[in-house]
């Protein structure tokens, strides 16, 4: 066996049949990416395999490491401002040279992967004549750069485009950015074969070298033609007009450029030759790569959510622990999602309501879940007995004994909560974890009716429980280090990411999702067509938009909520402002009738017998509108900085003490739109930063009231020219 050099991260191993095995393992990185170390090697090893050519019978390509490849150095495109676009252009296209040369020597390439091929991975993947995935738990294969606002540039786009057509390409791998397991992959025409275990993935790259001594890519044989044709073709040219609108209709126009680079790309890159593609490819990246969005896109979704489950916020020093056994309090809509995730998370939970029939029917919300992932083939029957077996429902408190972990589910009313407490208090194990699922009542005041108020603490879940990746840890003043550990740990363990917050009224996503609401609501209040607020909210990147948002929640949740916290503050000697949205609210509730969607009426219409929407109520426009109308950008604007003006009160009310908790939490709790890299880097990259950004808060202030008044902590951010980190 021959070596490389030291310094390379690419190893080169060469054994007596002629076979070069290529391990890419970056010295002294748990993972391999795409460095300057790893480009250089790159280079040498394209080099070295064309000068050794004729001594290659072929090459395998495998990894040292846990992951095959892990992608793009985020930590290097972070820094890429535009006036590095020149320089980031040209490496992009050294990475794609190298990869080219070895895919055209003449010689068989072997992808072996033995675990997880995202973005770069796959793209060094699909530069190799056969792809072959090791089946191993958690592997996961595609090119997810678009969730980071990003296009894969290593030849991902032209490739992909190559092997499955324009179509495929996009809508399976490349505008969603979704990630396979090693059989999906398969079945999806990712990879070639899938492997058992290392030893028979390697046997297999084997055979292939030596079934296929001259291989070469499908798109370099002559007569190629993309799968489902180019654009060129009339089938295709007939489809194409639709793509961008659908395109259009998916993303909702927001300033989230990605997409549509990614289309471009590869619509213009399978009209031309294999070289020219990669040129064209280049161009769009650079694009992005130098632009605040993928900045953006980049701090949440790998630095912030990285910081957050890392465990920023959890307490130093208290041991980690696992729940074994869990009492879930109230079988309802959360209470079921909730034992759904403890069960599947292999946590025993004991679910419990007034009635066993209550508790029965929280269970068979699992079944059902259960029922439609065995039939899309996500779990095995075993696998959903066995989860089943795990949750026991009943009526009786006794059957709570041992529990580690209480969560409690049941209606929102303090007196109840303190009763059920009080019923399983001394029946559960004796340092149980007490938490509340509440949605707005205060900790603090929960915690008054439990004997151990260190160890109760607020675990906030988002609906449906199943699906929503966050939940809000909420702690109250009497809670405890080591409670606030065991929950955040309770909330890993369930694989869910955890946030940290201090207690408050309504806490942080429910207080600030309040004000995106209020917002939508008091623009239909002054006038506006409400079918135009819907399109700005849209078009502002929301995932759902904000008066079918509101009927979601329901009309009279939120204004309960209000009128409660009004009567605290007012007890309290404070004085309520009241907000422009209450009078909306209170004539479609009380004049109207409407009270959302489960009530079969608000602001939108329902079908009777599929309780779909079906139009936004005409009633709208005969009550409220007047034709009035604002800027979009304003109608836009309002909705957005609504909800970072009050963040940034949070943080300095003390609610919030984490940057990447705020941002995490906006994007996956609330819905905030992830272009902007969630609700404080919104801020952070605002045009001028947050000196801009708190001069636009005046503009609109002085146009739409004192609640955007730009607050004490952005003025002094603006004024020393800081952003929001964390430091
Ligand atoms: P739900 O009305 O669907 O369920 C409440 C359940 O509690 C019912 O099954 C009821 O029979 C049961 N229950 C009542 N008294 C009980 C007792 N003494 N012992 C055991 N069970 C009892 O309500 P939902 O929507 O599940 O909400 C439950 C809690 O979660 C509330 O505090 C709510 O604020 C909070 N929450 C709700 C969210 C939502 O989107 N619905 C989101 C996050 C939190």
């Amino acid at each position: 066996m021959s070596e490389t050099p030291a310094a390379s991260t690419i190893r080169w191993e060469q054994d007596g049949t002629g076979v070069v095995t290529l391990v890419l393992d970056d010295p002294g990185q748990s993972a391999n990416t795409m460095n300057a170390a790893f480009i250089s090697s790159l280079e040498a090893v394209a080099d070295r395999a064309e000068a050794e050519r004729d001594s290659i019978r072929g090459i395998i390509i495998t990894s040292a490491k846990k992951t095959f490849f892990a992608g793009g150095d985020l930590r290097d495109m972070i820094r890429i401002g535009p006036a590095d676009a020149e320089q980031a252009f040209r490496k992009g296209l050294d990475i794609k040279r190298d990869l080219r040369r070895i895919e055209t020597l003449g010689k068989p390439v072997v992808a072996a992967l033995n675990g997880s091929a995202l973005g770069g991975g796959y793209e060094i993947a699909l530069a190799c004549h056969h792809r072959i995935a090791l089946d191993a738990p958690g592997s996961r294969i595609g090119l997810p750069e678009v969730t980071l606002g990003l296009l894969p540039a290593g030849g991902g786009v032209v490739r992909s485009v190559r092997l499955l057509g324009i179509t495929d390409a996009l809508l399976k791998v490349l505008l969603q950015g979704r990630r396979y397991d090693p059989r999906r992959a398969l079945a999806e025409g990712l990879v070639h074969e899938v492997a058992a275990t290392e030893e028979e993935m390697l046997a297999m790259a084997r055979a292939f070298i030596d079934a296929h001594p001259e291989s070469r890519q499908p798109w370099d044989t002559e007569g190629y033609k993309i799968p489902g044709g180019t654009p060129a073709h009339p089938k295709f040219a007939a489809n194409l007009p639709a793509f961008p609108a659908n395109l259009r209709k998916q993303l909702a126009g927001a300033p989230y450029p990605a997409p549509r680079n990614i289309l471009a790309a590869a619509v213009e890159s399978s009209q031309v030759d294999f070289e020219t593609a990669q040129v064209i490819e280049a161009r769009y990246f650079t694009e992005l790569v130098t632009g605040q969005t993928a900045k953006n896109m980049i701090q949440a979704f790998f630095f912030d959510l990285q910081a957050v489950n890392a465990g920023r916020s959890r307490p130093e020093g208290v041991e980690p622990r696992q729940v074994r056994k869990a009492a879930v309090l109230g079988a309802g809509m959360m209470g079921a999602g909730i034992a759904y995730a403890c069960a599947r998370a292999g946590i025993e939970v004991v679910l419990k309501d007034v009635s066993l029939e209550a508790a029965a029917k929280g269970k068979a919300y699992s079944e059902g879940l259960l029922a439609k992932a065995l039939a899309k083939g996500r779990t095995t029957e075993a696998e959903r007995d066995a989860l089943l077996a795990r949750i026991t429902p009943t009526a009786d408190p006794r059957d709570l004994a041992g529990c580690d972990a209480v969560i409690e589910a049941v209606f929102e009313d303090p007196a109840l909560k303190h009763k059920v407490f009080q019923e399983i208090e001394g029946v559960v194990a004796p340092d149980a974890l007490l938490c509340s699922n509440t949605s707005t009542l205060p900790i603090t005041l929960l915690a008054e009716g439990v004997e151990r108020a260190a160890d109760f603490i607020g675990l906030h879940f988002f609906s449906p429980v199943d699906k929503m990746p966050l939940v809000e840890i909420i702690k109250g003043e009497r809670t405890g280090d080591e409670a606030l550990a065991r929950a955040f740990d309770l909330v890993r363990q369930i694989r869910k990411t955890p946030i940290v917050v201090n207690d408050s009224r309504g806490f942080f996503t429910s207080r600030v999702i309040g004000q995106f609401i209020n917002e939508g609501v008091a623009m239909v209040g002054e006038g506006i067509d409400p079918a135009s607020v819907e399109q700005a909210a849209a078009q502002a990147g929301y995932p759902a938009k904000v008066l079918s948002l509101m009927d979601e929640l329901t009309l009279t949740l939120p204004r309960r909520i209000r009128d409660e916290t009004r009567r605290a503050v007012e007890e309290a000697g404070g004085s309520w402002p009241g907000h422009p949205a209450d009078e909306v609210i209170d004539r479609m509730v009380d004049e109207f009738g409407r009270t959302g969607r489960s009530g079969g009426a608000g602001f939108y219409d329902y079908d009777e017998s599929t309780g779909r929407r079906t139009r936004l109520w005409p009633g709208l426009r005969e009550h409220f509108t007047t034709g009035a109308t604002i800027p979009f950008r304003d109608m836009q604007e309002r909705m957005l900085f609504a909800e970072a003006i009050d963040t940034v009160r949070l943080l300095e009310e003390g609610v919030l003490t984490s940057v990447a908790d705020a941002n995490i939490g906006s994007i996956l709790g609330i819905g905030f739109p992830g272009w902007t890299g969630g609700v404080l880097q919104y801020i952070n990259g605002y045009q001028g930063g947050p000196a801009g950004f708190a001069a636009r808060a005046r503009e609109l202030e002085a146009a739409y009231g004192e609640r955007f008044a730009p607050p004490r902590l952005l003025l002094e951010k603006a004024a020393a020219g800081e952003t929001f980190t964390d430091g």
